[in-house]
């Protein structure tokens, strides 16, 4: 921490170090994952659902060399995307025409996966599973997964503990049998198919 006598404390700059580091496996991690798992051949056509800047799918492209065409979205109004929440895309566009969907969410994109569940959408998912130390899990995959209203209200932090668990017993509920993952403490990186 900052004190105003001695400056940055040496904990304080040894994470700073630590999180430069950490970003940049990460960034290599969810590329890699990625050129691993697409779809073997023909063109590759994604719904980049949390685009950003767009940097995991250049990398793709770069790294692969193959035809990947890229339809992105972000919140943000930065550069070439469909603006807004993308919720609401994804409720109003064919997904069919997309063999890779795209979910590198800051948290827990439950809402989209569900509605991609929902919708029936067959193709190839990544997605960034992201847990806070005291963030709690979406109420309706607790539900599904077997907590009741009223557990879920007298003990929110205990029905969330194992998040990571609930949420793969989530996805195999919903047909998922196998899941390719790279992990980092609380931060998943992972994808599957649905056929
Ligand atoms: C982890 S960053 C994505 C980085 C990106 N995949 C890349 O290759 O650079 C998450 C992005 O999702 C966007 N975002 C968060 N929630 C969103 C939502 N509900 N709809 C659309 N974009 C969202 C944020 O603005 C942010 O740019």
């Amino acid at each position: 921490m900052y004190h105003p006598l001695v400056g940055y404390s040496d904990r304080w700059r040894q994470m700073a170090k630590e999180t430069v580091k950490t970003d940049n496996s990460y960034l290599a991690d969810k590329v890699g994952l990625r050129v691993e798992h697409l779809p073997r051949k023909g063109e590759i056509r994604v719904l980049d659902c949390y685009a950003g800047t767009g940097r995991i799918w250049r990398a793709v492209k770069r790294r692969t060399g193959r035809d990947i065409k890229v339809l992105a979205m972000d919140k943000r109004p930065i550069g070439y995307h469909l603006p807004g929440d993308n919720l609401a895309w994804m409720s109003s566009i064919n997904l069919s025409i997309f063999n890779v969907i795209d979910l590198d969410a800051y948290g827990v994109p439950y809402e989209q996966l569900k509605l991609l569940f929902d919708n029936g959408y067959k193709g190839i998912v990544f997605v960034t599973f992201i847990q806070s130390i005291w963030g709690r899990m979406p109420k309706g995959m607790l539900i599904d997964v077997g907590f009741t209203e009223e557990m879920l209200e007298k003990a929110p932090s205990l029905c969330s503990a194992r998040g990571w668990e609930y949420f793969q017993e989530w996805l195999s509920i919903h047909g998922v049998s196998t899941i390719w993952d790279r992990s980092h403490s609380r931060k998943h990186y992972f994808c599957f198919a649905i056929r």
